[in-house]
């Protein structure tokens, strides 16, 4: 029951998304809006959650299954306590070509200077901030509860100083609240080795009041930056990426590596669905085939219900074979409003 799995679509299982907590100490409001997550707010019990070696254990099945990329998420992640023992775990697995997969963490910064080292030791290879502005009063604004920008660019330096490679910093844009901040960020990172992302504002999740007049498509985005600073369209380096890649041109109209790259995530205007090799596995150890699910897959029930290694395997290989998911691509036909059918998940509980 292992090797190369494929779904309707023929697209292949490479990237293991795994949430390891559903809290946040931010309440961006695209993700986390305070009215919605606020003291009240049923989190999951510490019961629920994965256990490092459950996670550990479902990790190498899905290893097994042709995924050469994990990525840890929260919420948080850096709020889960000891999460280097779980780095710790995981860099120990394979994949099936016998590599050590690529291991990276998405973080929204705040504790990073603080645990940028240990990680690295741990064994993460890579790492990506999320930073919606330069600005102190604009980015205190995003997160929500006042949270300083110096301290985020600290924790990014610490990632770099403990030597993590190819850092990747992620700006959600919304039109008229952080658009202005998309020449400064673009300008304080070129050059430096970071890359940043631009994402397309998304409808994900039930609560965060996602309207079309707030998104800025990247096409436009693209052409602000271009104003101001010399891009080249970039080839993918990876099947199935997220990011459209545009490399800062020297002089001469080429592409400079030193100055770097920068990239735009648009799931809104120009859906990535065809080639998406992502699967997602919520807190609670739901198996989750699209960031837009209403619903997923109880592996954490296979787990506790003493099923071995190879019957878990089973399991995994249909749900991937029978996914037809493609969101993005279908969203523009859907019911604008939200309301008919099933809720979906929020980012926070399955992972960005
Ligand atoms: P790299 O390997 O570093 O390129 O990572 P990645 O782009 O695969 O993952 P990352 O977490 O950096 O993704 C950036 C953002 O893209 C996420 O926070 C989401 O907003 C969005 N995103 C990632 N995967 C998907 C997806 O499968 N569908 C959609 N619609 N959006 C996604
Ligand atoms: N639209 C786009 N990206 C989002 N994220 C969370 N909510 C949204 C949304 N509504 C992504 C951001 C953030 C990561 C943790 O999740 O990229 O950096
Ligand atoms: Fe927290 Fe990231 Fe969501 Fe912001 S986007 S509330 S930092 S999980
Ligand atoms: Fe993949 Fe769903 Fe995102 Fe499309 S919308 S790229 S299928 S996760």
């Amino acid at each position: 029951a292992t090797g190369l799995l494929v779904d309707t679509r023929g697209r292949p299982l490479r990237d293991l998304r795994i949430s390891v907590t559903d809290r946040c100490n931010f309440r961006c409001n695209y993700c986390m809006p305070k009215e919605v997550f606020d003291k009240d707010y049923p989190y999951l019990p510490h019961s629920a959650l994965l256990s490092f070696e459950e996670i550990t254990r479902l990790a190498s099945l899905f290893l097994a299954h042709g995924v050469r990329k994990i990525r840890l998420t929260g919420g948080e992640p850096l709020l889960r306590k000891n999460i280097e023992e779980l780095i710790a775990q995981l860099a120990q697995l394979r994949t099936v070509d016998g590599k050590a997969p690529d291991l990276t963490l998405t973080t929204n910064g705040s504790l990073l200077a603080r645990k940028a080292r240990s990680l690295k030791e741990a064994g993460l290879n890579r790492v990506t901030v999320s930073l919606d502005g330069l600005d102190d009063a604009v980015f205190r604004r995003m997160n929500d509860v006042d949270f300083p920008v110096a301290d985020v660019l600290a924790g990014i330096e610490a990632a770099h100083t403990a030597g993590l490679s190819h850092i990747k910093v992620n700006m959600v844009v919304k039109r008229g609240t952080n658009d202005h901040e998309i020449l400064p960020m673009a300008r304080h990172f070129r050059g430096t080795g970071t890359t940043l992302r631009f994402i397309e504002y998304m409808d994900v999740g039930a609560t965060n009041g996602w309207r079309m007049d707030e998104v800025l498509p990247s096409a436009e985005l693209i052409q602000r930056l271009r104003a101001e600073l010399p891009l080249v369209p970039l080839e993918p380096s990876s099947p199935g990426e997220t990011a459209e890649r545009w490399g800062y041109a020297d002089a001469s109209g080429q592409h400079d590596p030193a100055l770097g790259e920068v990239g735009v995530i648009s799931s809104v205007t120009q859906a990535f669905c065809h080639d998406c090799n992502r699967a997602r596995l919520s807190t609670e150890g739901k198996l989750y085939l699209c960031l837009f699910a209403s619903q997923g897959y109880d592996l954490r029930s296979l787990l506790r219900g003493g099923a071995s290694d190879a019957d878990i395997a089973a399991a995994i290989a249909p749900i991937w074979q029978q996914r037809t998911d493609r969101y993005s691509e279908l969203r523009s036909t859907l019911p604008a409003d939200n309301t008919q059918g099933a809720r979906r998940v929020e980012m926070s509980y399955i992972g960005g």
